[in-house]
């Protein structure tokens, strides 16, 4: 598996708007586009920095993933996706390597992008999603 960049680091909120306007208005970061990603039940603000993007995601029910780990945890780093070449590729060679997946094949994420998650089990607590380049 080859990595080519972190491609954002998300941060759950529970209020997007207020997030968003900490974000933008004081530390200056742009918002590139905000979206409803059904797939992860979640709206998704876009922040680019650079190379990589901060992502606020606020989930939009209560069952979800992202809901749970708000009610639980409260607001805060929630992942961090690294960019790979080949997602397919990337998986099988975790999964020969008995990495814990969340996610054994490709789902869509935010973009239309094809990504993954990992277990933080395998990844020494901390969730990691995959997202495949653009081709
Ligand atoms: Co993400």
């Amino acid at each position: 598996m080859s990595v080519k960049r972190i491609d954002h680091i998300a941060i759950v909120v529970s209020d997007i708007d207020e997030a968003t306007a900490f974000y933008r208005d004081v530390l200056g970061l742009p918002v590139a586009h905000t979206e409803r990603v059904d797939e992860q039940e979640v709206i998704v603000a876009c922040l680019p920095t650079g190379d990589s993007d901060i992502e606020l995601i606020q989930p939009v029910d209560e069952t979800s993933g992202v809901a749970k780990y708000l009610a639980k945890h409260g607001p805060g780093i929630h992942h961090i996706c690294l960019e790979v070449e080949d997602i397919e590729q990337s998986l099988a060679d975790l999964k020969a390597a008995g990495v814990k997946l969340i996610n054994r094949e490709p789902t869509i994420g935010a973009g239309g992008k094809r990504i993954a998650f990992l277990h933080p089990k395998s990844a020494h607590g901390v969730l990691i999603e995959l997202s495949e380049a653009a081709k």
